[in-house]
C-alpha cells in the first residue's frame, strides 16, 4: 500500500459544518491512496504511517480547494449566436427573438446539422477552458436534438467527452427544452414524445437525470409535470429550469419530486423557496445568464438562506444566454451581482454543487472522498471570487492523479 502526501499547502476543506471560514487549515496535508483521499488534515497531527515509503508533493505554499464542479452547462451545441447577440443590441429581446423563431430553436438547428465529431470539437474546447480553471467535475444537458436521434447523439458525445478527457460529466436528457419545428403547432404531441424517449436513452445509458425548461417561452406546469412522471417511474433523478422569466411554480412542482435542483430561480417565490427547503433541493444560481440577458430581478437570496435551501453556482454554459466558460468569473459575478459571500460562491462550485448532482464522494477535501483538488496562487480563498479575467490554478490533481494541463486551444 503506498500513499501520496501533499504537504506544505493552506487548505480549503470546505466541509460540512465549517462553512463560516472556508474549513480552512494552516499548514495541512492530504494523504491520496489510489484515487482517493486516505486523510486530510494539519501536517503536524499526520499519522507515521502514511509517511512509510510515500511519494512527496511540494505544494510551496499554494491554497488547496477541492476540484470544482460546474453542475448546470449546455456544453454540446453546433454553431453559436453571436447574430442574436447583436440583434439584442439593436434592440430585440431575448424572448422576441425565441418567438421569432431564433433562440434556442436556431441552435437546434446548427446542431442537427453537426455531425458528432464536430459537436465533440466544438465542445471540447470549451471544456478545455473549464478544465483550465481546475473544474474536475461537470453535468451536460441535451435539448437542442429535440429528437430521440438527435438528443442521444448529443448525450453520445457527451460521454465521449468524459471518455476522452481527464474529467466527469453527468449526463441530463433535456428533451423539455424547446418545441421543435415539426412540432410547431402541437408541444403537447411533442412531450409526449420527449417522454417516450426517456426509457430508451437511459437503455443505452446515456442519462443520469432528467431536466425540462418550465416558463412561458418553455413547457408549462402540467406538461413539465408529465416528464417527471416518467422520470420518476424510471427512477431518474429530476431537475428543472424554473422561474427564469416568470413564476410558474415550477420549484415547487420540482420539489414534490424530490429534484436535485432548481436552476435560475429570479423570480421564485417564498412558497417555491419552502418547497425546495423541504425537499432538500439545491438553488443553481446562474451569474452568467443573468448578466448576459440584463436581468434586473435577482433570485431572492435571502429567502434562499432564511429557508437554508442550498445554492450552487454553475457557468449555464449555452450559446443562448450564457456563452460562458469560466466558472471562476461566475463566482465573481454571484459576489458582485447577486451579493453571495466569497464562502458561499466557493462552496457553490465544490460541495453545494456536488450536491446538485447527487453526488455524495467530491466537493469538500475529507477522508474518503475522491482526491479531486487544485492547487492555487492565491493565498486566501476570497481571492478567487475577487478577481476577475485571471486564472490562478497551478494544477489539478483529478483521481489521485495529476492531470495535464490542456494547451490552449485558439478559436481558429
Ligand atoms: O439555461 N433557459 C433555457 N435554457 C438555457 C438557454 C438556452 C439557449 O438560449 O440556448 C438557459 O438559460
Ligand atoms: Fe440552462
Amino acid at each position: 500500500m503506498s500513499f501520496e502526501i501533499w504537504e506544505n499547502a493552506r487548505l480549503a476543506t470546505m466541509q460540512e459544518g465549517q462553512d463560516a471560514n472556508y474549513g480552512l487549515i494552516e499548514d495541512g496535508a492530504l494523504v491520496v491512496e489510489g484515487e482517493r483521499l486516505a486523510w486530510v488534515g494539519m501536517r503536524a497531527e499526520m499519522p507515521a504511517q502514511y509517511r512509510h515509503g510515500a511519494v512527496l508533493h511540494d505544494a510551496h505554499h499554494a491554497l488547496i480547494t477541492p476540484g470544482l464542479i460546474d453542475c448546470h452547462t449546455h456544453l454540446v451545441y453546433g454553431g453559436h449566436r453571436a447574430n442574436e447577440f447583436e440583434l439584442r443590441l439593436n434592440g430585440a429581446s431575448y424572448e422576441d427573438i425565441a418567438r421569432a423563431g431564433g433562440g434556442i430553436k436556431s441552435t437546434v438547428q446548427a446542431t442537427r446539422l453537426a455531425t458528432e465529431a464536430q459537436l465533440f470539437e466544438a465542445a471540447t474546447k470549451r471544456l478545455t477552458n473549464l478544465l483550465k480553471e481546475g473544474v474536475t467535475t461537470l453535468e451536460v444537458k441535451s435539448g437542442y436534438g429535440l429528437s430521440l436521434a438527435q438528443e442521444a447523439k448529443c448525450l453520445r458525445v457527451a460521454r465521449q467527452l468524459a471518455q476522452h478527457h481527464p474529467v466527469q460529466i453527468k449526463n441530463t436528457f433535456l428533451g423539455a427544452h424547446a418545441v421543435p419545428p415539426e412540432f410547431q403547432d402541437n408541444p403537447d404531441a411533442y412531450i409526449d414524445s420527449v417522454v417516450a424517449m426517456i426509457e430508451p436513452l437511459k437503455a443505452e445509458g446515456l442519462i443520469d437525470a432528467v431536466d425540462a425548461f418550465c416558463d412561458r417561452i418553455g413547457f408549462t406546469y402540467s406538461q413539465t409535470e408529465k416528464v417527471f412522471k416518467e422520470a420518476q417511474r424510471l427512477n431518474l433523478p429530476v431537475k428543472l429550469h424554473a422561474e427564469q422569466l416568470t413564476d410558474s411554480h415550477g420549484a415547487s412542482l420540482a420539489a414534490q419530486y424530490g429534484a436535485l435542483s432548481c436552476d435560475h430561480l429570479e423570480w421564485l417565490s417564498e412558497e417555491g423557496a419552502a418547497a425546495m427547503s423541504k425537499a432538500g433541493t439545491v438553488a443553481v444560481l446562474l451569474p452568467g445568464a443573468f448578466y448576459f440577458l440584463r436581468e434586473t430581478k435577482l433570485p431572492p437570496i435571502e429567502l434562499l438562506r432564511q429557508h437554508q435551501v442550498p445554492m450552487a453556482i454553475s457557468t449555464d454554459s449555452n450559446p443562448g444566454s450564457s456563452p460562458c466558460t469560466s466558472i471562476l468569473l461566475m463566482l465573481n459575478m454571484a459576489c458582485t451581482f447577486m451579493r453571495l459571500t466569497p464562502q458561499e460562491a466557493l462552496a457553490g462550485v465544490t460541495r453545494i454543487a456536488a450536491q446538485a448532482l447527487g453526488l455524495k464522494d467530491r466537493g469538500s477535501l475529507n477522508a474518503a472522498q475522491r482526491a479531486d483538488f487544485v492547487l492555487w496562487d492565491v493565498k486566501h480563498p476570497a481571492e478567487l471570487a475577487y478577481a476577475f479575467g485571471s486564472n490562478p490554478c497551478l494544477s489539478t490533481i483529478w483521481g489521485g492523479r495529476v492531470r495535464e494541463t490542456p494547451s490552449v486551444q485558439n478559436h481558429h
